[in-house]
Order: structure tokens, then C-alpha cells, then sequence
């Protein structure tokens, strides 16, 4: 074999190689649970039905000036002993109007789709549809159902076969200060969530089931984490979970003491409300009011915590509240806060190292809550 055979034939194992390699990651096998390719709710299927067109239409071109290039190349290239200049012309007229008109026709007739599908992605939900109100924090998000008055955190639970009108904001107080995406991408496409703007976003789950949502935005140290998922119920089921939310928790916080004032129920409620003052940022008592941590009235209700990052499970949970900020990046500078904010404005603490004004948690105490907040259902 020559050296001048022996190259392209390299090139093409080469660009074959590439080509494979890219193909493989559409494997269409394992469901990662975040294929907008496969869509589960209306908004995510006019997306799609847009995307799918507008893609074979632009890999068709694609090849086609592709081969052309290729083509010219190998049709022109130069060769022994013909060493000329070609013909040197001006242009081609006809070609020149047909690659200018061409491409402005197909530009033209993609835009019909896309603007009306934005028009109708934009359009406001049916009066019945569920309101939530999403709070993008640094770094989970807070869900709240303002009919119900029910708030809870990672899990957006809805009804399947119902809209869901989500208002979506970046700051409930003044700690929260930076811009997330909201992202759930079976269901529908993406909203910014922007500090100082409630924005809007419609989303529709056809038939119950899970859907791994994420922040699509970069938002400091853990926006890789910034995970959630949401949860469609039947209506019955959906109907069910909101009003279980509604109840108080299994174990009270607080009782009446002596003196007639409110003092921890029990050893652990202690612990929750004297030692560590997990109350400064978690409500355990109270599914309806906003915290500046995740509501954990019913937390043994959730699969998953921590921004869907942990299965919730004994072991993960003492860890957790044993030392968060060896689980997960915390936010823990001050300088991130504006002026104005009133409240620290930092994550879970660490109760193991660095504890700073934190008392040390033993692992028994770390079990201790744990178990009281396994069995808040
Ligand atoms: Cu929130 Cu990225």
C-alpha cells in the first residue's frame, strides 16, 4: 500500500470511530429519566414535535453541503501534471439567487411551526389547573401549593392529566440572590427563575410517574446538586397526599408546659429545639409555613432528600445531620448575602468539625433525630 492510499483510509477509521462514539451516547436502552426525546406531558410533545422536523430537515442539509464540500474537493484536487489555474468566472447567476433563495424559503417555512409553538407554549393554563409556587434556593427548591396551603421541598407532587400552573421565584426573603433555571425535560422545556420576577411556566404529566427535574442554570457551588423530581399521582392519590400534608405531624414539637408555655415535647424535641436549634431554619410541626431550610413536617414521606440527592434512609439521614457540609458543597460564606439580609445566610452546618457557635452532636443524637424524623410521615 502507498502512503498517499494509506491516509485517507485512516481518516475515515478515524471519523468512523467518532461517529460511533457519538451515536452511543443516544442509546436509547437505559432511560435516565431525563429524555426530552421522550416526551410524557403536552408542552415537552409540542417541543418535541417541533424539534423532531426541524432536526431531519437540518441533518439532511447538513449532509448534503457535507457531500458537496467533499465533493468539490475530491473533484478539483490537485493532480500530476495538471497544474493549471482553473477558469477563473465570476459566479454562476442562477446558482448564486438559488443559494441565496433556497435557504431563506426554509428559513421561512421552519418559522411558521416554531413562532406558533412558542405562542402556544406561552399560553396561559385552564382556570382548573393547579396552582404551585416554586422557589429556587441556593441550593433546593421549595414547593408550595397556596390553595392547600401545604409547602414542602425536592418533590413537586401533582396530580397526572391536570395542569399545573407553576409560578416560579428566586427569593422568598432577602438571602436569596441569584438566578436558577428550572428544568423538568420529559415534561416540558426550561424557565429561568429570576430574582425579583415571578415567571411562569405550565407543565402536564399525561399519565402518573416519576420525572427528574434539575436547575439549568449555574448558580454557585452546588448547582450540580440543585436536583428534584416530580411526582404524578392519580387524581385520587394526589388528593390523598395533599390532605395527609395537611394533617399535623405524627409526633408533636412542642407541648403545653407548667407554666402554660410552649416547651419541647420530649428528649429528642429537645435536642431539635434547645441544642442544635434546627427550629432557627426547619419547620417539624407545621406542613403550611415557608422556613429558611426545607419544611420537615412530613419529610418520611419523601423518597429522596437533600435535593433528590439522597435515598431517604436512616443511615443517610444521620449522616446528614451529622455533617451535611461533608455530604454536599454548603453554601457557608456571608459575603454571598446582600446587606439587607437580616438572617444568616449560609446551609447545613457541620455538628462534627468546624462547628463554630454549633455544640458537637454525638452520632446517638444524630440517630436520635433521625429516628423522630423517619417516622414524621
Ligand atoms: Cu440553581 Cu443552578
Amino acid at each position: 500500500m502507498t502512503s498517499r492510499s494509506r491516509g485517507p483510509r485512516r481518516l475515515f477509521l478515524v471519523a468512523a470511530a467518532a461517529v460511533a462514539l457519538v451515536l452511543a451516547g443516544c442509546s436509547s436502552t437505559d432511560n435516565n429519566g431525563q429524555n426530552s426525546l421522550r416526551p410524557k406531558g403536552s408542552a415537552a410533545d409540542k417541543i418535541d414535535n417541533l424539534f423532531v422536523p426541524i432536526a431531519i430537515i437540518a441533518i439532511v442539509v447538513g449532509i448534503f453541503v457535507l457531500a458537496a464540500t467533499v465533493y468539490v474537493a475530491l473533484r478539483y484536487r490537485y493532480r500530476e501534471g495538471k497544474n493549471d489555474n482553473p477558469k477563473q468566472v465570476h459566479g454562476n447567476t442562477r446558482l448564486e439567487i438559488g443559494w441565496t433563495i433556497l435557504p431563506a424559503l426554509l428559513l421561512a417555512v421552519i418559522a411558521v411551526p416554531s413562532v406558533s409553538t412558542i405562542f402556544e407554549l406561552a399560553e396561559s393554563p385552564a382556570p382548573e389547573a393547579l396552582q404551585v409556587t416554586v422557589v429556587g434556593k441556593q441550593w433546593w427548591w421549595q414547593f408550595e401549593y397556596p390553595d392547600a396551603k401545604v409547602v414542602t421541598a425536592d418533590e413537586l407532587v401533582i396530580p397526572a392529566g391536570r395542569q399545573v400552573d407553576l409560578r416560579l421565584k428566586a427569593c422568598e426573603a432577602d438571602v436569596c440572590n441569584v438566578i436558577h433555571s428550572f428544568w423538568v425535560p420529559e415534561l416540558a422545556g426550561t424557565r429561568d427563575v429570576v430574582p425579583g420576577l415571578t415567571n411562569r411556566l405550565t407543565i402536564q404529566a399525561d399519565e402518573p410517574g416519576t420525572f427528574l427535574g434539575q436547575c439549568k442554570e449555574y448558580c454557585g457551588l452546588s448547582h450540580a446538586n440543585m436536583r428534584f423530581r416530580v411526582v404524578a399521582k392519580t387524581p385520587a392519590q394526589f388528593q390523598e397526599w395533599l390532605s395527609g400534608q395537611q394533617q399535623g405531624p405524627v409526633n408533636p414539637l412542642l407541648e403545653e408546659g407548667s407554666d402554660g408555655g410552649q416547651v419541647p415535647a420530649g428528649e429528642t424535641q429537645r435536642l431539635i429545639v434547645n441544642k442544635f436549634a434546627c427550629t432557627n431554619c426547619h419547620a417539624f410541626d407545621d406542613s403550611s409555613v415557608v422556613t429558611y431550610g426545607p419544611n420537615l413536617t412530613h419529610l418520611a414521606g419523601r423518597e429522596r432528600f437533600a435535593s433528590d440527592s439522597f435515598p431517604l434512609n436512616r443511615t443517610n439521614l444521620v449522616n446528614w445531620i451529622l455533617d451535611a457540609p461533608g455530604m454536599l458543597p454548603m453554601q457557608t460564606e456571608d459575603p454571598k448575602c446582600r446587606p439587607s439580609a437580616q438572617e444568616g445566610c449560609v446551609g447545613m452546618p457541620s455538628f462534627t468539625q468546624n462547628a463554630g457557635d454549633n455544640p458537637v452532636m454525638t452520632r446517638a443524637e444524630a440517630e436520635q433525630i433521625a429516628d423522630f424524623l423517619l417516622e414524621q410521615k
